[in-house]
């Protein structure tokens, strides 16, 4: 199994590109099942997940082919198996995105439920009570969703709680059933919206994606398109957290601060000066680190994706900060860790205490999930001394080229077997 062993202690700076939008690419790649026609996507980043997907898809009948600068082509002219198996749905929840597109285009859809995962329970109830208000018939049998459906129907569905991959694949859906949808307390994220524009430049009738009542007109078939996923907000995100809490200067390059906003607003409380353009940041930490408490919430509030970032900045902030969690009710594995290296964090149900102290001390250390290994590595850069940690394979899921990127910044950091 690889590790990541660094040498803390380095202030980052230098420039650093992001990449493209995992949360983006993924419900994009799934569109293509919703024609016969080619798609064409850009700017899709080099990740195990988006890795699984396409082997998901090509096990589906999509003819894939992947050039040297990321394109994808994607075409589901004719979809031979309709099943999404366990063993791909257990490697990535997001992988039941392709339940609505499927369902929608063949009228058919067998597909693993994700069950568990280490950072909650995370249900799927939402995606399916609203395909079965759009008039699918669902069982669940020995861990499978068996979806049929002659012909899905426009209706309202208003979600009991706001989900990202829920909209996604009900919007999906919708863009080919029967008359209108209107998906009230839908998620706001950046992705779906994101999503939207890919598939209205199929020729999909989306109105209000970014806001919480989307309403999609049903059209009877979708066409090819060409298109680029966008800038990965969270990989900015841990970017610009690893440079203020390791006092650098860096040139963030390919993402403006549209969508950063609630983590932009923390940075700059925490001290770190911030300019920026349209596909440009520059931050620089001088001075003090002033620790910030925060509360997690969906979109345009601050995303749970950041929160394991914050709280190794507030490990090392001056103060006490006050972290609540309140989308995921197990997203504090990287605490155990961090106390290892010398954190000092009080948890008490969905909210953890931050005291800040000096420094953090190396330490052997393992990753849990995405963005708690993301959190690990931002410990290990501004602690003393050396830290290695184990099963980094959770962090090759989400960030693009991350030893490159920070070896990039001036980080010492290596990968070894
Ligand atoms: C997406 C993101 C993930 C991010 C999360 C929250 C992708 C591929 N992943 O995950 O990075 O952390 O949004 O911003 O886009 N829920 C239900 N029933 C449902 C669906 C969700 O109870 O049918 C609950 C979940 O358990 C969770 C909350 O709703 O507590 C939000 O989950 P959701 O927005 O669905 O997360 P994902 O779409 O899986």
């Amino acid at each position: 199994m690889q590790k990541l062993v660094i040498h803390g202690g380095t202030r980052l700076s230098g420039e650093v590109f992001i990449s493209g939008a995992k949360n983006a690419a993924l419900p994009i790649l799934c569109a293509c099942l919703l024609t016969n026609e080619t798609l064409r996507i850009e700017n899709v980043p080099h990740l195990k997940d988006v890795g699984v997907m396409l082997n998901l898809l090509k096990t589906i009948g999509v003819n894939i082919t992947v050039d040297k600068k990321l394109g994808t082509t994607l075409t589901a002219s004719h979809l031979s198996e309709l099943v999404a198996p366990y063993e791909m749905v257990k490697t990535m929840r997001a992988a039941i995105l392709v339940l609505g597109p499927m369902l929608a285009r063949t009228g058919e859809a067998k597909i693993s439920l994700p069950g568990g995962c280490a950072i909650g329970l995370r249900p799927v109830d939402q995606h399916i009570k609203g395909l079965q208000a759009m008039g699918a018939e669902i069982n669940i049998r020995h861990g499978y969703i068996y979806a049929r459906a002659k012909q899905l129907n426009g209706v309202r569905i208003v979600m009991d709680m706001v989900t990202v991959t829920g909209t996604e694949n009900l919007m999906m859906a919708a863009t080919l059933a029967h008359g209108t949808t209107i998906l009230e307390n839908a998620a706001r994220e950046p992705e779906v919206k994101d999503l939207a524009n890919c598939l209205i430049s199929m020729g999909a009738k989306i109105y209000g994606a970014g806001s919480d009542v989307i309403t999609i007109e049903g059209v009877k078939a979708l066409h090819s398109t060409i298109y680029n996923v966008m800038a990965d907000r969270i990989e900015a995100g841990t970017f610009l957290v690893a440079t203020a809490a390791s006092g650098g200067k860096v040139h963030l390059k390919g993402v403006g601060t549209d969508t950063l906003d609630a983590v932009i607003s923390k940075l700059t409380q925490t001290g770190a000066a911030i300019k920026s353009g349209k596909d440009w940041i520059d931050i620089e930490m001088k001075g003090i680190l002033n620790s910030v408490n925060f509360r997690t919430a969906p979109y345009p509030a601050f995303p749970t994706d950041m929160q394991a970032q914050f709280m190794v900045l507030n490990s090392v902030a001056k103060g006490t900060a006050i972290i609540t969690e309140t989308i995921f009710e197990n997203r504090f594995m990287h605490v155990q860790e961090l106390k290892r290296m010398g954190a000092h964090i009080e948890v008490e149900g969905n909210t953890a205490v931050v005291h800040g102290v000096n420094s953090l001390d190396g330490a052997n250390v393992m990753a849990t999930d995405l963005r708690a290994s993301a959190s690990l590595v931002l410990a290990g850069i501004i602690a003393k001394g050396e830290t290695i940690i184990d099963r980094i394979y959770h962090l090759d899921r989400g960030y693009e080229f991350i030893e490159d990127k920070l070896l990039q910044l001036g980080a010492k950091i290596k990968r070894i077997n």
